[in-house]
């Protein structure tokens, strides 16, 4: 299906408190199920997720990078790349409902240490449809795509510190990561998810393993987590008053198994006390930094280890791939 131009005007970016109002309100309905597998492209309750193909599609991804990130429009993915990349193999989706674009994935096609595969440069769900299904299904229809192109292995990169990307990426898609990234984009950019730093853990969703496979059918392991982590002394943990805590490194990476905590919620600490979030990010960049040198490799995430409001806690492991 093709959207005609046409369609655009009623698209709500830029038309102030309206937009906002109709946001409001293609939010009211429900979602996606949560786990539910799609071959080419899924709907429930109007949301439909599939592959974009005209100019005025990836110019509405612009527009929603844009918001999500909010960026200058100097950071914005200029248009004629984003066509070039589309012309090259790369993997664009969206997430429509009704008209409106409220989520995408993007991938282009990569040649990392001679082994050809996807790296996912961008996914963004509306804030007004978040948290209900619609990154997992996106980066499920991504997965689809790859397999079906003979492509088994896709890469990212993510901020840490972010429990929510954190707890999608390791516990609802599988991925193990074995790099962290210092500054990746750079010390800044004018997204307000940059304001610290732009550090990034880059992860690898083997599609086919039989560790995806698991999460795919939606089993997670959470209880296994949580029992590893009980027996841990973190390597980074919160000291009590919100700040961290470090413990002796060299103790730690002489064990098979660490830990490092975070905050439940670093943009919330970055918006009332970035020196805060600030010792959390360069106290976490040691230790995965040091632990990752030494070998281990990031497996597990579990969010809110110790209630609601308590913070997440990745899991290390020295493994053999
Ligand atoms: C990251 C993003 C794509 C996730 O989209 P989404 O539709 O909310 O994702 P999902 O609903 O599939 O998964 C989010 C999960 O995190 C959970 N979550 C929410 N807040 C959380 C927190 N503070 N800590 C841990 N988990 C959290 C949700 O409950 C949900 O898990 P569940 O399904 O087990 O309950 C979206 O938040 C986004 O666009 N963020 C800004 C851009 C970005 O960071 N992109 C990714 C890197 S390029």
């Amino acid at each position: 299906m093709q959207l005609s131009s046409a369609i655009y005007k009623y698209l709500p970016w830029g038309a102030g408190s309206l937009a906002t109002a109709r946001w409001r309100w293609l939010a009211r309905s429900s979602i996606l199920a949560e786990n539910s597998t799609m071959p080419n492209s899924v709907s429930n309750s109007a949301i439909i997720i599939r592959s974009l193909t005209t100019i005025e599609e990836l110019e509405a991804v612009l527009r929603l990078e844009k918001e999500v990130w909010g960026f200058e429009d100097a950071d914005v993915t200029p248009l004629t790349l984003a066509v070039a990349m589309k012309a090259t193999g790369s993997i664009w989706l969206g997430a429509f409902k009704k008209d409106a674009m409220i989520g995408f994935a993007f991938a282009f096609p990569s040649l990392e240490e001679g082994k050809i595969g996807f790296h996912s440069h961008t996914l963004a769900v509306h804030p007004a449809f978040d948290n209900r299904g619609l990154g997992y299904q996106l980066k499920m229809a991504q997965r689809d795509r790859a397999l079906a192109r003979g492509i088994a292995e896709i890469t990212w990169t993510f901020d840490p510190l972010r429990s929510r990307n954190a707890h999608l990426n390791f516990a609802k898609l599988g991925v193990i990561s074995n790099s962290y990234r210092l500054d990746f984009y750079g010390a800044q950019t004018s997204s307000s998810l940059h304001t610290n730093g732009t550090d990034r853990l880059w992860v690898t969703w083997r599609l086919a393993d039989s560790r995806v496979e698991e999460r795919v059918k939606g089993r997670r392991r959470r209880s296994e987590t949580l029992d590893a982590l009980a027996l841990l002394e973190p390597l980074v943990r919160f000291n009590g008053d919100g700040n961290p805590a470090e413990a002796d490194l060299r103790q730690a990476l002489s064990r098979q198994r660490i830990a490092i905590e975070i905050p439940g919620d670093i943009g919330q600490m970055e918006s009332s006390d970035i020196g805060r979030a600030r010792q959390w990010r360069l106290a976490t960049r040691r230790a995965f930094t040091e632990a990752l040198n030494a070998g281990f490799t990031v497996t597990e995430f579990c969010r809110s280890i110790r209630g609601q409001q308590g913070p997440g806690a990745y899991l290390l492991e020295k493994v053999n791939h």
